[in-house]
């Protein structure tokens, strides 16, 4: 869809959904900057989960009374309404909800991982994976006797895909990528690797974190074969992530979790177990979480992925150039108009804890740190770095404040 200038988003409009951004700091107003860790919650997901708790509250799957029952239909159809929102024509038998991103990573490491993988197979990531992927993958290959390697990247920050062809072969068994990078802010071109994945009968893990709350995402366009992400980070409240799986493949999975919920049928000596995507959510499960993340489902839809994107990619280009202007910043990562909507940057030697310690005393709120990328910080000879992340409700005016909150931390440390 071609977007024009009277498609951009009513900000002050957005605003008005979200009351967190009412509050100030010693008559400092909040300038959040940290939505790549966790986005703020609009009043209508807020009311969603209160009525949730004032009208319908109860178990799902179990009772025949009323209240149950509500709760069951509400609960069953998020599974459904978040499977439209990516694109998963399987609906609820494709879409597991679990706790958050790196839940539904081990998951899939658990109940596939430790049965397919053994020695001589091979996993392929990214030097760029985020903790949840990397560390799940790593302890898992210790555990089956397979190998980890990583597809390299380059100096500018995109992923060397010369390297991923070399890498990714008849040994690999499972290639798990990062859709966009938390740290780089790349958007990592997942449909080629899924071909290339999918030549050599390999499975695709894709991490959704970053790119499912800020662009469209079609998961079959993409051909992923397993696709994650977390609630919280798209308007959603903590507490519920998704599991994408092709109904095939979940279908052949053992469970790895047991208990109540995902049985059909219980002896002294076995059991059976319920059809997809229950035999993955054993035990109570996320229910108002689950209902709440499919109306940010809603939210989101009602405002337009494709504007949502295009929002988050201008602030993002325009952060980039404003930081840009200081020859003591160096941003990490790909130039201004080709990321998402984030930039991780340094400033001279001063460590990015003082930097976000001085933004925090202006009120503005960043991340620092290593964003969940150990190994990806040692590559770039950095420790830590501050990142700005935006999202629907934020300003270039608030891009500005970031950067003039800069300047006293350049007084204060130069
Ligand atoms: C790219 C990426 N993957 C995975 C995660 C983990 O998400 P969660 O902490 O919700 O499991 C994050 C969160 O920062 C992320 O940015």
């Amino acid at each position: 869809m071609g977007l024009s200038e009277a498609d951009a988003l009513d900000v002050d409009r957005i605003r008005g959904d979200f009351p967190i951004l009412e509050r100030e700091f010693d008559g400092t107003p909040l300038v959040y900057l940290d939505n790549a860790a966790t986005s703020q919650t609009p009043e209508q997901v807020i009311d969603c989960i209160s009525d949730y708790y004032r009208t319908y509250n109860a178990n799902v799957h179990r009772g025949l009374h009323q209240l149950s029952q509500e709760a069951s239909i509400a609960y069953e159809d998020a599974h459904d309404r978040v499977a439209a929102f990516i694109g998963a024509s399987g609906g609820r038998k494709e879409v597991v909800f679990t706790k958050n991103t790196t839940e539904s990573m081990n998951t899939v490491a658990y109940a596939w991982g430790l049965a397919e993988l053994g020695p001589g197979d091979e996993v392929v990531l990214t030097e760029m994976e985020h903790h949840a992927a990397l560390v799940t993958w790593q302890q898992i290959a210790k555990k089956t006797g397979a190998e980890v390697k990583f597809v390299r990247v380059d100096d500018e920050g995109y992923l060397d895909m010369d390297h991923a062809r070399e890498l990714i072969t008849d040994d690999t068994e499972m290639v798990s990528v990062v859709h966009v990078s938390n740290t780089l802010g790349t958007v990592n071109p997942v449909s080629e690797l899924t071909d290339i994945a999918h030549d050599h009968d390999s499975l695709v893990f894709v991490d959704g974190a970053q790119s499912v709350p800020h662009m469209p995402v079609d998961v079959e366009a993409i051909d992923a074969d397993f696709f994650a992400f977390s609630g919280h980070k798209m308007c959603g409240p903590t507490g519920v992530g998704v599991l994408y799986g092709k109904e095939r493949l979940l279908d052949a999975m053992q469970p790895y979790l047991y208990g109540g919920m995902m049985i059909e049928k219980v002896g002294f000596e076995d059991s059976t177990w319920h059809e997809l995507p229950w035999k993955f959510e054993a035990g109570t499960p996320v229910i108002s979480e689950g209902i709440a993340l499919a109306e940010a489902c809603d939210y989101l839809d009602d405002i337009g992925m494709e504007r949502v994107e295009r929002h988050g990619e201008q602030l993002a280009a325009y952060a980039y150039d404003r930081l840009s202007e200081f020859e003591d910043i160096r941003i990490l990562g790909p130039p201004g108009d080709d990321r998402a909507a984030l930039v991780s940057f340094n400033l001279g030697t001063v460590h990015a804890h003082d930097v976000s310690e001085i933004l925090n005393a202006n009120g503005v709120a960043v991340r620092a740190g290593d964003h969940c990328t150990q190994p990806l910080h040692d590559k770039l000879g950095v420790t830590a770095s501050a990142r700005a992340s935006f999202y629907i409700y934020n300003t270039r005016e608030e891009v500005d404040e970031l950067v003039e909150a800069l300047d006293q931390a350049r007084e204060l440390f130069a």
